[in-house]
């Protein structure tokens, strides 16, 4: 059985997704960079070992990453899980886990990397938004592509209302994105993208806003 390790910042909704799906992998621990973040209570009731790695007990990135590393590595994980991880770690972090550390972003990237992604897919006018999940690599939000869900922009959403269907979409995608790495089915090719070993075939179009009849 694989085993993971998920690092948090804050409510942890797609760590509490992950382990409610009945994923065939062992949850070593969850660590979080913020003591207060609302998912460490989460993860003790579902009977997982917490650990705070808190950024501001380090001089710099490089010390927190160090001491990060640490921690994850005492669990000998096969995967390392960003789930609402609000650092940017540093190269030499990202390198040491190459291939083995993922993460999700509340977009369709490569569109709208970094922050306020829904705010910003309101204020360019897309019809279509979504979201990521990837392997991590150096550069932020830039990583082989796993698999991604999209959703429509409706003239109705506010930045809230958009945020909360895309985090629906997140729960459902990072599972899978677990599932297939569980049955050995991600495969990194050597021109840096990902294929699923035996994936269903493709879906149909989804066209926004819809043809008229
Ligand atoms: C999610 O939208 C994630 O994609 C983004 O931050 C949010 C974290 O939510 N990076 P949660 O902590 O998993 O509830």
């Amino acid at each position: 059985m694989k085993n993971i390790v998920i690092l948090i910042s804050g409510r942890g909704s797609n760590m509490q997704a992950i382990l409610e799906a009945r994923l065939p992998l062992t949850v070593a621990a969850v660590i979080s960079n913020d003591p207060k973040a609302g998912g460490l209570a989460t993860a003790q009731k579902h009977g997982i070992a917490t650990r705070v790695v808190d950024h501001r007990a380090h001089a710099n990135r490089a010390a927190f990453d160090t001491a990060l590393s640490t921690e994850i590595d005492a669990f000998k994980p096969d995967l390392v899980v960003l789930a609402g991880f609000m650092r940017i770690l540093t190269g030499d972090f990202v390198n040491r886990y190459r291939g083995r550390l993922i993460n999700i972003h509340p977009s369709l990237l490569p569109s709208f990397t970094g922050l306020d992604t829904h705010r910003r897919a309101l204020e360019a006018g897309v019809k279509v938004h979504g979201c990521t999940v990837h392997f991590v690599t150096p550069e932020l939000d830039h990583g082989p592509i796993i698999i991604q869900a999209a959703i429509p922009v409706l003239e109705s959403d506010s930045e809230d209302t958009l945020a909360a269907r895309v985090l629906a979409e997140e729960h459902r995608i990072y599972s899978q994105a677990l599932r297939w790495f569980c049955d050995g089915r991600l495969k990194i090719t050597p021109q840096g993208t990902v294929t699923i070993i035996a994936a269903r075939g493709a879906g149909s179009a989804l066209v926004s806003p819809t043809f008229d009849s």
